[in-house]
């Protein structure tokens, strides 16, 4: 690997023996979503401040499955990302690269009967750390994906096809396996492509199973 490992993978694993916790009824049991709660402009992150955001508009679209390939109904889907200049809302991000008054880059949504989900957004432009020199993260956007249960809830990130900083990203690396690694790869689709106003990117994601979308711990 052309790049140094992740630093934080040794700092976040644990240091001292695991202790058993039995779960209460509040982890077994989890949030019941009716479409009232999700309000109309959570999943188009283009139109939730007064005018639009700058950048290139896309769509990502995919269904959310189980082992057996078959949709997971009715399942919260939510979204958070950088702006297309690469900078986060957030006050640990002191990239210097301009915010956007026009993109909070937070978006949720319900999959529909058929484990579909769709947000329009912007394009996320790629940004520098401090994991190694002239560290850069590949664009990306992050996932998660809520379970039945309140600890059933699974987080992932979405890159986009092509991008020439794979081979130097030490946490799209830390995936071992060449086929997960490209589970986590949106596909362009010129089918969820608008005309004349925004390319579309699928991304299915699978819970379990041999084909399994590569999750973080
Ligand atoms: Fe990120």
């Amino acid at each position: 690997m052309p790049c140094e490992p992740y630093k934080s993978t040794i700092k976040r694993s644990p240091s001292q023996p695991l202790i058993y916790l039995p779960h209460t009824l509040s982890e077994i049991t989890g949030p019941v979503y009716g479409h009232g709660e999700i309000g109309e402009t959570d999943n188009d992150l283009t139109r939730q401040h007064k005018e639009e955001p700058r950048g290139e508009r896309i769509i990502v679209t995919g269904r959310v499955l189980d082992s057996n390939g078959r949709p997971v109904p009715r399942t919260l889907v939510e979204i958070w990302q950088a702006n297309a200049a690469g900078r986060y809302v957030h006050i640990k991000d002191q990239h210097p690269a301009p915010l956007d008054s026009n993109f909070t880059g937070a978006g949720r949504t319900l999959t529909d009967e058929n484990g579909a989900y769709r947000f329009m957004t912007i394009k996320p432009g790629a940004y520098p750390w401090f994991n190694h020199y002239n560290a850069w993260r590949p664009a990306h956007i992050h996932f998660s994906i809520f379970g039945q249960a309140f600890l059933s809830r699974l987080v992932t990130q979405m890159y986009f096809p092509g991008d020439p900083l794979f081979a130097f990203d030490p946490i799209y690396q830390s995936i071992s396996d060449e086929k997960a690694r490209e589970r986590m790869v949106s596909k362009f689709d010129l089918e969820t492509t608008q005309p004349q106003w925004a390319l579309g990117y699928k991304f299915d994601i699978v819970l379990r199973g041999p084909e399994a979308t590569p999750f973080e711990p």
